[in-house]
């Protein structure tokens, strides 16, 4: 099995660190090579995802990666900056299917900024389209007087658009991700988050997840817009079961969603294609204001390895091994900063790893 490990920049490199030792204790057959992505790739390739990077990618079973991005690329233009290279392995890859589980591990209770009452026993998962969209229309671009960079622009586009297809299959997965949950105690219940009322592209999303919904009988479907769906999600997050929505409402609302698990720290995510080949990497990103500190919370990434190890590589046993280590060091009071609650033990990120590790038994 071999994995393509793309740390990438900021905290990225701090927290696959971690993650690795953790597979690496593992004592599974793993191949790990590593390969530079992002911010780091443009210093040292002139170009955010390398051609190598990218092969790397295409020819491993399971890609793990950190996260890209640091503000002073934010002057590049657009190709080269390093969000580029998470976007590009995305579409290159075909991984359409993001898969973002939001779980309030019951010692976290306190640590998010909502009410104990509100996050006890959360589980609910946020299937977010990830290769259309607005992310991906056309035309996109910015009209200017002269022709010229950012002075003198006159406007800018960006289009929204979906395919029936592109709907179709992220439909198909989030029912089918119901029906697994429901036959292990969810509630088997779809909430498509739209803004059919306004746009378009999203009466015909709301169109086609309905008519794909009429062969779940089983699976009950409803629909809700977005501004709606981000407050009923810190008001009554329970309510919810499996969300699905397109590509910029997901990326909104699982960042939200992420303080339902305490912390963005928490959120780990799988985003799949049609072969079932993954790319994992925490929800967050490189987190440029504490990177360098040793206080990022590895927990997300080292979960995702867990989703890799799931979904990707057949290892159910040891992913099961990974989440109860985590539940373990939870229980123990280990708590990197953005966790910490009275009466916990602060942790760095090179200290929650390790116990993890020590955790796995
Ligand atoms: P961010 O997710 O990096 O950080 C948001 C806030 O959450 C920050 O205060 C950060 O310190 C905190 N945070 C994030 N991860 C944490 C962790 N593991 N432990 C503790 N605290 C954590 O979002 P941002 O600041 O808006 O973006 C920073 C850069 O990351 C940008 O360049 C952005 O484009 C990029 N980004 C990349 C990805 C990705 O690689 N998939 C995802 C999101 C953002
Ligand atoms: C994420 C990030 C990315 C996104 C950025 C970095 C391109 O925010 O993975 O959630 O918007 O998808
Ligand atoms: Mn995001």
């Amino acid at each position: 099995m071999k994995i393509a490990i793309l740390p990438g920049d900021g905290i990225g490199t701090e927290i696959v660190a971690e993650a690795i030792k953790v597979l690496q204790a593992l004592d599974l057959s793993l191949t790990m090579e590593t390969a530079p992505v992002g911010g780091a790739a443009y210093e040292s390739h002139g170009h955010p995802l390398p051609e190598s990077t990218l092969q790397l990618a295409k020819d491993a079973d399971a890609i793990l990666f950190g996260a890209v991005g640091d503000w002073k690329y934010d002057t590049l233009e657009r190709s080269l900056r390093p969000e580029q290279a998470i976007l590009g392995l995305r579409k290159h890859l075909g991984l359409f299917a993001n898969f973002r589980p939001a779980i309030c591990y019951e010692q976290l209770v306190n640590a998010s900024s909502l009410k104990p009452e509100l996050i006890s026993g959360l589980d609910i998962l946020i299937i977010r389209e990830l290769t259309g969209d607005i992310y991906f229309g056309q035309p996109r671009g910015r009209r200017t007087a002269t022709d010229g960079h950012f002075p003198g622009a006159e406007e800018a586009f960006d289009t929204m658009r979906y395919s029936r297809p592109e709907i179709e299959r992220i439909a198909h997965v989030a029912f089918q991700a119901a029906r697994t949950r429901k036959a292990a105690g969810s509630e088997g219940r779809v909430t498509s988050v739209d803004k059919a009322n306004v746009l378009e592209t999203f009466q015909f999303w709301k169109d086609v997840v309905t008519e794909v919904g009429q062969s779940y009988p089983d699976i009950a479907l409803d629909h809700m817009y977005v501004d709606n769906a981000a407050m009923q999600l810190v008001k009554q997050p329970k309510r919810f079961d499996v969300v699905v929505t397109g590509n910029m409402f997901g990326d909104i609302l699982s960042d939200e969603a992420s303080m339902l698990t305490g912390s963005i720290g928490m959120l780990p995510s799988a985003s799949l294609n049609s072969r079932n080949q993954g790319l994992y990497e925490p929800s967050h990103g490189s987190a440029p204001d504490i990177a360098g500190q040793g206080i990022a919370n590895p927990l997300a990434t080292i979960l995702s390895a867990a989703m890799m190890l799931r979904f990707s590589l057949q290892q159910p046993e040891a992913a099961a091994r990974i989440e109860k280590a985590v539940d373990t060091v939870l229980s123990q009071g280990l708590r990197t900063p953005d966790i910490y609650s009275a009466g916990t033990t602060k942790v760095s990120t090179r200290e929650m790893g390790d116990a993890v590790v020590k955790a796995l038994g």
